[in-house]
């Protein structure tokens, strides 16, 4: 598991390994818009202001997972202990 913390509130949610960030966001009350859920349609795209993603899509390309500062909630996770996501 890893950590996501809300930049905006400061609250740290744990991620588990059978949970997407979005779903772990989601059930605690912090909504993000969704679509496809699958990587490929951008919509979930969120700012990531510290920590190292798990890129799991197929939206972003080579540049911009290499750059880290933006990833898909609903398939990506993190390499880093903890992710700070600009929400
Ligand atoms: Fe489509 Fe995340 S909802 S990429």
């Amino acid at each position: 598991s890893f950590e996501v913390v809300i930049a905006s509130s400061g609250d740290c949610y744990s991620v588990p390994a059978d949970k997407t960030v979005h779903q772990v966001l989601e059930e605690n009350g912090v909504e993000i818009m969704v679509s496809c859920e699958q990587g490929v349609c951008g919509t979930c795209l969120t700012g990531v202001l510290e920590g190292t993603p798990d890129h799991r899509d197929l939206y972003l390309d080579d540049s911009e997972h290499a750059a880290n500062d933006q990833f898909t909630p609903c398939c990506s996770r993190a390499r880093s202990p903890r992710l700070v996501l600009d929400l």
